[in-house]
C-alpha cells in the first residue's frame, strides 16, 4: 500500500502540477500578447510629421497656454506658459504630478498639446520633422528599461550607426566608462 500511494503521487501527482504550470504559462503569455498587440496597432496620437527640417536647432522653445490632458482623462497641464533660452541649463522644479516630465513628452512629441502651442526657434513644434526632433534631443526619465544584453548594446539602440568610438565617448559622459565591456 505504502508503494502504491508513493506511485501514486510521483505518477500523478506531478503531471497535474506540471498543466497547472503550463496553464499559468498560457495566461501569462495571452496577457503580455495582448499588450504587444496593442503597441503594434497603436496609431500614434502625434504623426511621423516630415516636415520642416530641425538640423540647425538653437533650442530656442517657448510653451504658450498650453493644456494638456492624457488619453485616461488626467489634466497634466492648465494654460502654461514659459521660455527656455537656448545654451543654458534650465530646471523645471514643481511638486510630485506637477507635471514636469509631461513637458518633456510634449517637447518630444510623444504626445501633441490639446491646445495652446509650443514653439522651437520660431517655428511650431507640430510642423517640425519629428525623427529629426528626436535625434536632437536627449532623454532620460526616472524610470528607465534596461535591456538585457551589454552595456554597450543598451547604449547603441539609441543610435544604431554609432561606432564604437561613439558609444565610448556617450558612455565617458555617463560616467559608465569603467563599467563598459566591449
Ligand atoms: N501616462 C500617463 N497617463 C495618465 N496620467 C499621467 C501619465 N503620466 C503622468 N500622468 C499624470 O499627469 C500628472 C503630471 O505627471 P508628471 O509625471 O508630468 O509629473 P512630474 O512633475 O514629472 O512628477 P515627478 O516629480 O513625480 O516626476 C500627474 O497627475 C500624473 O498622475
Ligand atoms: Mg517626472
Amino acid at each position: 500500500m505504502i508503494l502504491f500511494h508513493v506511485m501514486l503521487f510521483q505518477n500523478v501527482a506531478a503531471p497535474i502540477r506540471q498543466l497547472h504550470r503550463i496553464y499559468d504559462q498560457i495566461n501569462n503569455a495571452l496577457t503580455y500578447a495582448e499588450g504587444f498587440f496593442d503597441i503594434l496597432e497603436d496609431e500614434s496620437q502625434v504623426e511621423d510629421i516630415t516636415g520642416r527640417s530641425s538640423k540647425n536647432l538653437k533650442g530656442h522653445i517657448e510653451l504658450k497656454n498650453v493644456d494638456f490632458t492624457y488619453p485616461n482623462g488626467t489634466q497634466a497641464l492648465k494654460d502654461v506658459s514659459f521660455t527656455i533660452k537656448p545654451n543654458r541649463i534650465t530646471a523645471l522644479v514643481g511638486l510630485s504630478g506637477a507635471g514636469k516630465s509631461t513637458i518633456i513628452s510634449l517637447l518630444v512629441k510623444f504626445y501633441a498639446p490639446d491646445s495652446g502651442t509650443i514653439w522651437l526657434d520660431g517655428h511650431n513644434l507640430a510642423d517640425c520633422d519629428t525623427h529629426e526632433l528626436r535625434q536632437n534631443i536627449g532623454l532620460v526619465l526616472q524610470s528607465n528599461h534596461i535591456f538585457s544584453g551589454t552595456i554597450s548594446e543598451n547604449i547603441r539602440y539609441g543610435d544604431m550607426n554609432a561606432t564604437d568610438e561613439d558609444i565610448i565617448i556617450a558612455a565617458k559622459k555617463a560616467s559608465i566608462h569603467e563599467q563598459l565591456f566591449i
